[in-house]
C-alpha cells in the first residue's frame, strides 16, 4: 500500500541532451551529474534528442556513433537503468508530431527572441536551417509529453523552458486543460560552465579550438594540457571573484569536482600561484572522471547491452507520449 501511494505521487523529471559533439564537463557538472544524483524517489525519463541534433549539419555515420555514444556515457555517470528510463528521441514518432502541433499555436514573435537561437545563427549566417530556428517546439514537445514535472537543465536551457511553460498555457487556455507545467531546476553552481580559453563564452560541444573544453573521455595527458593551457589573468591571489572571470570558473570546476567548501579552497591556494591551482585541478577533474570513464569502457565492450537498455527505454515511455498525442488531436479536432 505504502509503496503504491508513493509511486503514484512520484515526480516526474525529464531531460535531455544532444548527441553531437563530445561531451565535456560543462554538460556533467551542469547536467548529467545531477540527474544521476537524484534518481532515487523520481520517475525519470532522459532523451538523447537526434532530432534536435540533425537541426545544425551531421555526418551519418559519425551521428550514427555518437547516439550510442551519449547513451553509454549517460550509463557510465550513473544513470541507472532501473530507476530512469534513457530512449532516443527519433525513435517515438510523437515528438515530431506534437512540435508540429505546437508550431501551430507558437506565435513568431515568441521564438524570435529567442537567444541561443539569435546566437547560434549569427555564428550560421544565411546557412542557419529552419529546424533550428523551430528547435524550441520540439523541447517543448518533448517535455510536455510526459506530464513532465521538473526539467534539470544548465542556464542556456531557462528561457526553452519559459516558452514550453508559455506554449502549455496557451494550449490549455484555449483547449481546456490538458499539459502540465514544467518547473525548471538549475544548479545554484556550475549551470554555465565557461570556455578554457575564453571566459566569456560558455563551454559548448561546438567551441571549436583543441583547448575549449575537457571532455568525459579525454586522456589525463589531454586534461593536464588543457587545463595547464587555461588562459587566466595577470592578477596574483586565487579567490572567488566573479570579477576575475577565467579564476572563477577554475575555482568553480574545482569546487564541484572536489566538494570543498569555498573557503578551505581559498586556504588551499593561499600563496600559491596558478600553476599550483592548475597541475592540482588537472588531477581532481582526472580522478572526478576515472570512475565514469572506466565503466564507459567496460560499457562500450557490450553494444547489445547498451541497445538493450535503449529499447527497454522506449517501450516504458512511448505508451505515455502516444497517449498524450491522442489525446491532444482529440481536443483540437484531428480526431
Ligand atoms: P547540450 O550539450 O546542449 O545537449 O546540453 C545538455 C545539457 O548540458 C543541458 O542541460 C545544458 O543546459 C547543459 N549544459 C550545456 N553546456 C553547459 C555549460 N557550459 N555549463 C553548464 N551546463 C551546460
Ligand atoms: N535543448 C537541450 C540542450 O541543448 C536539449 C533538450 C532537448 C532538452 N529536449 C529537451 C532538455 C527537453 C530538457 C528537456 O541542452
Amino acid at each position: 500500500m505504502f509503496t503504491v501511494m508513493s509511486e503514484a505521487k512520484r515526480k516526474r523529471v525529464f531531460s535531455g541532451i544532444q548527441p553531437t559533439g563530445n561531451i565535456h564537463i560543462g554538460n556533467y557538472l551542469g547536467a548529467i551529474r545531477h540527474w544521476a544524483s537524484s534518481q532515487v524517489g523520481f520517475d525519470n525519463i532522459f532523451c538523447i534528442v537526434d532530432l534536435h541534433a540533425i537541426t545544425t549539419s551531421q555526418d551519418p555515420r559519425m551521428l550514427r556513433t555518437r547516439i550510442r555514444q551519449a547513451a553509454t556515457l549517460l550509463f557510465a555517470a550513473g544513470i541507472d537503468p532501473r530507476l530512469s528510463a534513457v530512449f532516443v528521441q527519433s525513435h517515438v514518432s510523437a515528438h515530431a508530431e506534437l512540435a508540429w502541433i505546437l508550431n501551430c499555436l507558437i506565435p513568431m514573435g515568441w521564438m524570435q527572441r529567442m537567444t541561443q537561437f539569435k546566437e547560434k545563427s549569427q555564428k550560421q549566417k544565411e546557412r542557419v536551417l529552419v529546424g533550428l530556428f523551430d528547435y524550441p517546439a520540439l523541447m517543448a514537445a518533448d517535455i510536455l509529453l510526459y506530464e513532465t514535472d521538473l526539467v534539470p537543465v544548465g542556464e542556456d536551457q531557462k528561457q526553452h523552458l519559459e516558452l514550453t511553460r508559455d506554449v502549455a498555457q496557451r494550449f490549455n487556455s484555449t483547449y481546456g486543460l490538458t499539459f502540465k507545467l514544467p518547473e525548471p531546476v538549475i544548479p545554484r553552481k556550475g549551470a554555465r560552465i565557461m570556455g578554457l580559453d575564453d571566459p566569456t563564452k560558455k563551454m559548448s560541444k561546438s567551441g571549436s579550438r583543441p583547448g575549449h573544453a575537457v571532455y568525459l573521455l579525454d586522456s589525463p595527458e589531454e586534461i593536464r594540457s588543457k587545463i595547464m593551457g587555461a588562459t587566466t589573468d595577470s592578477l596574483r591571489e586565487i579567490h572567488f571573484d566573479k570579477g576575475r572571470p577565467a579564476l572563477h570558473n577554475l575555482l568553480v570546476i574545482y569546487e564541484l569536482f572536489t566538494g570543498l567548501r569555498r573557503a578551505e579552497i581559498e586556504a588551499r591556494f593561499k600563496g600559491k600561484g596558478y600553476i599550483d591551482l592548475k597541475r592540482d585541478l588537472a588531477e581532481v577533474i582526472i580522478e572526478g572522471l576515472r570512475p565514469v570513464q572506466q565503466r564507459y569502457r567496460e560499457l562500450t565492450m557490450d553494444a547489445a547491452y547498451i541497445d538493450s537498455l535503449l529499447v527497454g527505454g522506449v517501450s516504458k515511455v512511448r505508451p505515455i507520449a502516444e497517449k498524450t498525442l491522442l489525446i491532444v488531436k482529440e481536443k483540437i479536432g484531428l480526431r
